[in-house]
């Protein structure tokens, strides 16, 4: 009778059944690069109105390496009562709603559950406010701290107007192209200090609350976007990726959503697909990964080894601003150099200290990886430092795991390495 029931129940319950353990880490990830990586939205009541308050809301992004890339973010909740949205600055909300009860002045929203977007870069000074106006666009916390949070200003009315009556809204969401995040609800916290310009003074929110949203692997889309391929100066064999690393090739042509780069009508193709969508259209192969990772050893002397780690968009939908790649390999530490890309060390915890991140850089044009085609590419080259410890296994120069943008890249199999 229970084993009947067990394949109706989810795989948490299931493991709570099974071996009576707190089930929770099972469906938020817990990333070891990163595990306290999150986007923390501040809500801080700023001043008392009439029928309510005027907030800052601000978004910070302390994660690591997973950033929110065009067309932005999208945050959304549900109030508690019957308030409404007068003004906002620096963002907007998508919809108005229904304002018709309003004579005199018209709400921004009148919404139950408003979803807020940041404007635009451009816009009007006079509808600015800091942080605000990046299109949505969040950078991760290690590429561009500066660039790592976003900001708007909040008219709130049919509101409570003390730190006794106001109510906090309900059911946070926060969206993004590509991961998907879980929010906790909001919790009201000590209210938020400001230093005042001339750093003589502090001044403090009438009340604030807290909302901390996670990258949830449960949420995002399980299957793989990258792959590696390997080669070294010493073997001419090319290790491929893996054949579907990422969906399998089909011959059907409705499941079949891939395009071969030789067909006449590609450009017409092409252009019919959404800008920057996150469901990708592939250039067709075996492995039909949107981005592969591509590692070639150059030469190995008797101190340092070379290596070329070229990345190759397939993706004729998406152009991939402030990308990152995380590369586990354990010869990598202080002395290791890197052209092409900026090289930093993850080195938070004293375990993990074999772990790299590599991005672009916007002088030399390859902070964007552009969609496929001619220009859908990007390299570097890594100079690494021998380290006689670490020679041992046949693939000791190939990288034991591959992040792009915080997603885990599929390898070929270790049996599969040239030597
Ligand atoms: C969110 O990230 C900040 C900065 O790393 C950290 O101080 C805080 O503890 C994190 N919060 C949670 C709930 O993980
Ligand atoms: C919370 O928001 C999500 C997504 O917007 C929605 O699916 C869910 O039903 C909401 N929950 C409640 C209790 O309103
Ligand atoms: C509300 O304000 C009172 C005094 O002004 C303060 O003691 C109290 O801690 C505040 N409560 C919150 C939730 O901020
Ligand atoms: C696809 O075509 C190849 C040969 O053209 C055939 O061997 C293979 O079985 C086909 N696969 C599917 C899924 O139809
Ligand atoms: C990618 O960027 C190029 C050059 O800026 C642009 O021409 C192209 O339309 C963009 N593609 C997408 C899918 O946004
Ligand atoms: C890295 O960590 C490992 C295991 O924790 C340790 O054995 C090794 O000495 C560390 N290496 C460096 C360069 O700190
Ligand atoms: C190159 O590597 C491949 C894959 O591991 C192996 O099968 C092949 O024998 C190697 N070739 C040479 C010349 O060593």
């Amino acid at each position: 009778m229970a084993f009947s029931l067990l394949p109706k129940l989810s795989p948490c319950i299931l493991f709570l059944l099974l071996l009576s353990s707190t089930c929770f880490t099972s469906t938020d990830a817990y990333d070891l690069l990163d595990p306290n990586g999150n986007i923390t939205i501040n809500w801080d009541v700023m001043s008392w109105t009439p029928d309510g308050y005027v907030a800052v809301v601000t978004m910070n992004n302390f994660q690591r390496y997973r950033h929110i890339t065009l067309p932005g973010w999208f945050l959304r909740w549900r109030w508690a009562e019957k308030e409404v949205i007068w003004a906002m600055m620096g963002a907007q909300t998508t919809e108005q709603g229904d304002c018709s009860k309003f004579k005199g002045g018209i709400p921004h929203s009148c919404k139950k559950d408003p979803t807020v977007v940041d404007l635009l870069p451009g816009t009007p000074y006079n509808q600015q406010i800091a942080n605000c106006c990046k299109g949505g666009v969040l950078s991760s916390s290690v590429q561009d701290p500066s660039r790592a949070a976003a900001a708007f200003q909040v008219s709130v009315g049919r509101a409570g107007t003390t730190n006794k009556t106001v109510k906090v809204p309900k059911n946070f969401t926060l969206e993004a192209p590509g991961p998907r995040y879980t929010c906790a609800p909001a919790k009201i916290v000590r209210p938020t200090q400001f230093i005042t310009p001339d750093k003589r003074r502090f001044t403090q929110a009438l009340m604030t609350w807290q909302v901390v949203c996670t990258y949830s692997q449960f949420l995002t889309q399980k299957t793989p976007t990258c792959c590696v391929s390997l080669s070294s100066f010493h073997n001419n064999t090319i290790v491929p990726c893996p054949t579907c690393s990422c969906g399998c090739r089909s011959n059907s042509s409705q499941s079949g959503k891939c395009v071969n780069p030789g067909t006449p009508h590609l450009a017409s193709f092409v252009s019919g697909f959404g800008k920057n969508e996150f469901s990708p259209t592939v250039e067709c192969t075996n492995h039909m990964c949107p981005i592969r990772v591509h590692w070639h050893v150059k030469f190995n002397s008797e101190k340092y080894w070379h290596v070329k780690v070229t990345i190759t968009n397939l993706n004729y939908g998406m152009n991939y601003s402030d990308w990152n790649l995380a590369i586990q390999h354990p010869n990598f530490d202080h002395r290791t150099q890197v052209s092409g890309f900026i090289y930093k060390l993850m080195t938070p915890y004293a375990s993990i200290n074999d772990t790299a991140m590599l991005w672009g850089m916007k002088s030399q044009r390859n902070d964007v990886l552009i969609q496929a085609g001619p220009n859908g590419k990007v390299e570097g080259d890594v100079l690494f430092r021998k380290d006689k410890a670490t020679l041992i296994d046949k693939g000791w120069a190939f990288p034991r795991r591959i992040y792009f943008n915080g997603d885990t890249c599929t390898m070929p199999p270790p049996s599969a390495y040239p030597f």
